[in-house]
């Protein structure tokens, strides 16, 4: 059992969509058991709750672990070149994924893991406690499945994105029939989820839909890279095929927004907007998308060509400064967003039976996270319970 007391701000998601959707208690406390949350209420009620001392957090804000639900982390090498040549003028082109992937297949069965391990690792000291994962750097059969595997080392959540891009040495019909049939048996075990890179320079609607549908087929849930690029009927394939998540989302025009709004989708907005900084593009524009009713998450897209990063307060900030959202929405779209695109009700919120995944802020509210861009404000991460990263604070 953990307890943690002297909560300035605990956010437990547990609001109303259209009133205060974070649930907000004021000088609260917590109770963990079991890896779940037991108890949440006022803090001078915690003794009648818990059977251990709790620990005094003295005002400092909780907010439920950060679900990173897009992110590629399975990959070797770098392409800081080509980071610095696109900075110095050159523009972003898919084509910078073969790069990675040549550096993917030379590496190693332990090198995949020990990246993918550090960089769960740093994910986790910045508060996130959920990560998705996908492959899509192997483009064969044995390297797709191996980094699912890789991926597999840290999170339940993996994504087989064989339909990356077309590898170098194969014909695109070819490709596509292998993505369909013996690679997608072959790393089905080892996979949640089935996505499509949809955009110019990868997969055209055709291709996704048939890559989608024998997903669906091998029992996987869909998502689907859409319109980052340029717009195209991605979004509205997503939709239409009932994908959990929709990614990306860059270029979209309101048939796009009124499929992601209508009264049968099902399928999440999720904006990555380090993606748009890192390639000096322009920001969805995130108001559109909650004013018209979808339900957005945000996410890191953590890759080593357009946004290598791990940081979800970074996301928020991006979210709230340049995507035209209230600080409030953006901290829910980190936390219930992202388990709402990976269909999941257990994670993302500080509810009673939820898992027991939280985030000490040093910051008296969630609204420094965007309020102080660019400074860490993770004081303690627990996850399952346990104290995972950061230490507790010094008691006055
Ligand atoms: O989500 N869009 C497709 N895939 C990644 C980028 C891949 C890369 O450049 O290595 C993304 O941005
Ligand atoms: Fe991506």
């Amino acid at each position: 059992m953990l307890a943690l007391s002297g909560i300035g701000q605990l956010v437990t998601n547990n609001g109303s969509i259209h009133g205060d959707r974070l649930g907000i208690i004021k000088d609260a406390a917590i109770v963990f058991e079991d890896g779940l949350v037991s108890w949440v209420g006022e803090s001078n009620k915690v003794a009648d709750h818990s059977n251990v001392a709790p620990i005094n957090v003295a005002g400092r804000a909780v907010i439920p672990g950060f679900v990173d639900s897009h992110t590629h982390l399975v990959f070797a090498g770098d392409r800081s070149l080509e980071f610095a040549a696109r900075m110095a003028g050159r523009p972003y082109a898919a084509g910078g994924i073969h790069t990675t992937v040549t550096a993917t297949r030379a590496a190693s069965d332990e090198q995949l893991i020990g990246n993918v391990e550090r960089l769960a690792n740093e994910a986790l000291r910045s508060g996130t406690t959920t990560l998705e994962v996908k492959s899509g750097y192997g483009l064969s059969v044995r390297d797709e499945v191996r980094s699912l595997v890789a991926a597999r080392s840290v999170t339940s959540e993996t994504t087989f994105l064989g339909a990356h891009v077309v590898p170098s040495e194969m014909d695109v019909d070819d490709y596509v029939a292998q993505v369909c049939t013996e690679m997608l048996r072959a790393c089905t075990p080892f996979a949640k989820w089935i996505d499509v890179f949809c955009d110019r320079g990868a997969f055209d609607v055709d291709q996704a839909r048939q890559i989608l549908n024998a997903g669906k087929a091998a029992g996987l849930g869909l998502r689907i890279h859409a319109n980052q690029l340029q717009h195209g009927d991605g979004v509205r394939l997503g939709v239409e095929l009932g994908a959990a998540s929709c990614d990306h989302c860059t270029h979209v025009n309101d048939a796009d927004i009124d499929a992601l709004a209508g009264a049968h989708a099902n399928t999440v907005a999720t904006l990555l907007p380090v993606a748009e900084l890192c390639t000096r593009s322009e920001f969805p524009n995130a108001r559109r998308f909650i004013d018209a009713g979808v339900t957005v998450a945000i996410a890191t897209d953590c890759n080593p060509g357009s946004s290598y990063t791990t940081s979800m307060q970074l996301v928020i900030s991006l979210a709230v400064i340049n995507m035209g959202m209230t600080a409030d929405e953006a901290v829910w779209s980190a936390t219930a967003g992202g388990a709402t695109a990976l269909r999941r009700d257990d994670i993302g919120r500080l509810t009673i039976g939820a898992r027991a995944d939280a985030v000490v802020l040093d910051a008296p509210s969630h609204t420094y996270l965007s309020y102080r861009p660019g400074v860490d404000q993770v004081q303690a991460v627990v996850r399952s319970g346990i104290l995972a990263a950061g230490k507790w604070p010094v008691a006055l």
